[in-house]
């Protein structure tokens, strides 16, 4: 969203901070020195969200709402299909009634299921392995028909990659609640001495160091794609799914060791059995994003990590 307002665009925000912190928007206003109009509402309250969009004449969409937890999608399908399904019909039922066709989907690449060949470009086939993949692969194919059903819609869904990293000014960034099912969260708070050590899930995989290999991309770089898509939208109706990542994987052990040269501080690992659903490797083919959107990632794994390590340190003191 700095990102956004920082490029000139007057955002409005729409959230009911289910999983995030209302004290996020004074840091933002912080950090941009603009006043961030912010509208506490549920996306399946379709009132609510027909009575923001007319009261502050948007004109484009974002939509990043949505449950994210594998395991918990498992355990909670009907909520993660309520929240993440439901939450999108009901936003575009609002955008249909307001008259607004310009739509950024946050998707995700797990659309992709077990890769069938790497890199992943947008062309992989599409399949889902948990609810929580379902449901953006759902959401993906509804959003498909909808651009069908009439010229005027324009929409492009983001599949992201390994999101990793947070603001420069490390007053921003990601707060897992309770204990992070991700590892960059993970990591980082065992640097902090939070956790005494980090679990590594498996180390048989067939991969140069026997762990998992992912695309991890900055946050900043995930906010810039989606800058880019915006502009992009404005002329190109119809649907497009783009991949955000940068092309390069990397291992887990190879994320440890960035991250202690970041912090400074040691590590501890205990490699035990593979997680359950997790698959060998997974990277991106960014060329799409290139061609179109003339974006590509500019952030190295250094700056994720230091940026993190920064966050880590920071947020302790504000929350
Ligand atoms: N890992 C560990 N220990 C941990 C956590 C993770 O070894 O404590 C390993 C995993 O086994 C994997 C790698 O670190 O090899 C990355 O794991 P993450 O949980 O950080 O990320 P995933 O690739 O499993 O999942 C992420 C998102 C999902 C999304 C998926 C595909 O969290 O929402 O990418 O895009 F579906």
């Amino acid at each position: 969203m700095a990102v956004l307002i920082e490029a000139g665009f007057p955002v409005v925000v729409l959230d009911n901070f289910s999983n995030s912190d209302p004290s996020v928007i004074s840091r933002l206003e912080r950090i941009t020195g603009k006043t961030i109009r912010c509208v506490r509402a549920d996306l399946r309250d379709r009132v609510a969200l027909i009575a923001t969009l007319k009261a502050h004449g948007v004109t484009d969409v974002i939509h990043l709402a949505g449950l994210k937890a594998v395991g918990e999608s498992v355990s909670q399908p009907i909520q993660y299909y309520g929240c993440n399904v439901q939450g999108t019909i009901s936003l575009l039922e609002a955008m249909q009634e307001t008259g607004i066709s310009r739509l950024v989907f946050s998707s995700s690449a797990t659309v992709y299921g077990d890769p069938h060949y790497l890199p992943l470009d947008e062309a992989h086939p599409t399949s889902a392995t948990n609810p929580y993949g379902r449901s953006k692969l759902h959401i993906e194919e509804m959003l498909r028909d909808v651009a069908r059903s009439a010229p005027d819609w324009h929409i492009v869904c983001l599949r992201y990659f390994n999101p990793v990293g947070a603001h420069p000014s490390a007053l921003i960034g990601e707060e897992p609640s309770g204990i992070p099912n991700n590892l960059m969260p993970f990591v980082a708070q065992v640097a902090a001495g939070i956790r005494p050590e980090l679990q590594i899930f498996g180390g048989d995989y067939p991969t140069p160091d026997g762990t998992g290999v992912r695309d991890y991309i900055h946050v900043m770089d995930l906010a810039e794609g989606h800058l880019a898509a915006l502009r992009y939208l404005v002329d190109h109706p119809g649907w497009e799914a783009i991949n955000l990542g940068t092309g390069v994987g990397y291992s887990v052990l190879e994320m440890v060791s960035a991250f202690e040269a970041a912090s400074g501080r040691a590590i501890p690992c205990n490699r035990v059995s593979r997680r359950a659903g997790d698959i060998a490797s997974c990277y991106a083919n960014p060329e799409r994003a290139q061609r179109l959107l003339n974006w590509h990632a500019k952030r190295g794994l250094e700056d994720m990590c230091r940026s993190t390590w920064a966050w880590q340190q920071e947020r302790r003191s504000l929350s």
